[in-house]
């Protein structure tokens, strides 16, 4: 029998999921719009097919993780016992969780606020910035990979390029532009911090990622996800690694952030005042293997929304033309050898782009040795 609410996707002859996704996208009201229309059941397009829902119980059910923390208080004390235990955590779960890292409780909780803020504009204010333009800095969307990826997640993102080329204020949305700026400032300053122990962990000089240009560019992505209706059914960001150097992620107290570690989904709960950072593919790829870039995803949820912000080092939208490959300070002649092959900035950008959020890493394009 075809139900009024699903009439559209009940007979699978008829469905049509590209005019469907159109239809989502041409809204330019993202899954928020969704929700707050009311419906019970998922468009077709949001349901993960069976296969991926079947690979994804992986057995076991507790690993006993726990998150490492790195509490950026002690540096001045001990800073080589804090290198080690970046190298540790870096190599090892390729997340960790940072404390005392000089990011004031009202830069965290403004731009919480802000990303909320922004994502509560009534729909046709929103609606303006809704864009899938490659060259634009600031943009609302839902779904990046919309009409590439097997699934639609729930979730609705504002896209934010802050730099290398200072962005102007004016183009943020006048809700969010304060808090925004504040916590761009704040965040850069942690990441070249990071990037310092980073390099330390590497055995090179402090300077070392800096000056590769890993913090001179980053991009703030305000995520939104809405209370989902069948959160079973769907993600709220799928199984992916991030494209980026690295990754500084301020999430809500909602949860469902979770990442893969040995063969296993293991939650990072949210932690008040902390910040997750992740390894991105590029500086696994730099680091020839010896920090992991692992997977991640974001259950959906009945409760919601849940809001985060991440922070992407990037070089995103900069005319690059700057290679990257294994650091050749840290390949010995013992040691193993070059496991990638150098890429531009730009083209690991457009190979990531171009296969969306697939579940497979865009890694492997790049390793020589398979
Ligand atoms: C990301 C990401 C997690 C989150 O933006 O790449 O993994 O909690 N976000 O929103
Ligand atoms: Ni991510």
């Amino acid at each position: 029998m075809v139900r009024a609410d699903d009439s559209d996707d009940a007979d699978p002859s008829t469905y049509d999921r590209y005019r469907e996704l159109k239809r989502f996208d041409d809204s330019k009201a993202g899954v928020k719009g969704l929700a707050d229309s009311g419906i019970a059941k998922l468009p077709r397009f949001f349901v993960r097919p069976p296969e991926d829902i079947a690979a994804d119980q992986p057995g076991g059910s507790s690993s006993g993780l726990e998150i490492p923390v790195i509490d950026l208080g002690s540096l001045a004390a001990g800073r080589p016992a804090a290198v080690a235990r970046v190298l540790a955590a870096a190599r090892e779960v390729g997340f960790f969780r940072v404390v005392n890292h000089g990011v004031p409780e009202s830069a965290l909780a403004g731009a919480l606020a802000a990303a909320r803020a922004f994502h509560e504009l009534p729909g046709e204010v929103k609606a303006g910035y809704y864009s899938r333009e490659a060259g634009r800095k600031v943009k609302f969307r839902s779904n990046f990979d919309l009409y590439k990826s097997k699934h639609a997640s729930w979730r609705d993102t504002l896209f934010c390029v802050m730099g290398p080329e200072p962005l102007d204020p004016l183009e943020l949305p006048l809700v969010c532009r304060d808090k925004m700026m504040e916590y761009s400032k704040q965040v850069k300053a942690l990441g070249i911090t990071l990037f310092e122990l980073l390099s330390e962990a590497l055995g090179l000089k402090p300077d070392h990622l800096v000056n590769m240009d890993c913090a001179k560019g980053h991009a703030l992505l305000s995520h939104y996800y809405p209370a989902c209706p069948e959160p079973d059914l769907t993600m709220g960001t799928a199984k992916h690694s991030d494209p980026d150097f690295l990754t500084i992620l301020l999430q809500d107290h909602i949860g469902g952030l979770q990442i893969y570690y040995r063969d296993q989904w293991v939650d990072v709960p949210p932690v008040a005042g902390a910040l997750v950072v992740n390894i991105g593919d590029l500086l696994q790829l730099m680091s020839n293997d010896i920090f992991k870039s692992v997977w991640h995803r974001v259950l959906a949820n009945h409760v919601g929304p849940r809001l985060s912000v991440a922070c992407f080092f990037t070089l995103h939208h900069y005319p690059t033309t700057r290679m990257y490959g294994p650091i050749k300070e840290i390949l010995s002649e013992d040691g193993p050898p070059a496991l990638y092959r150098e890429a531009s900035f730009r083209e690991f950008i457009a190979y990531y782009g171009s296969k969306g959020l697939d579940g497979s890493s865009a890694l492997t394009h790049f390793r020589l040795v398979q």
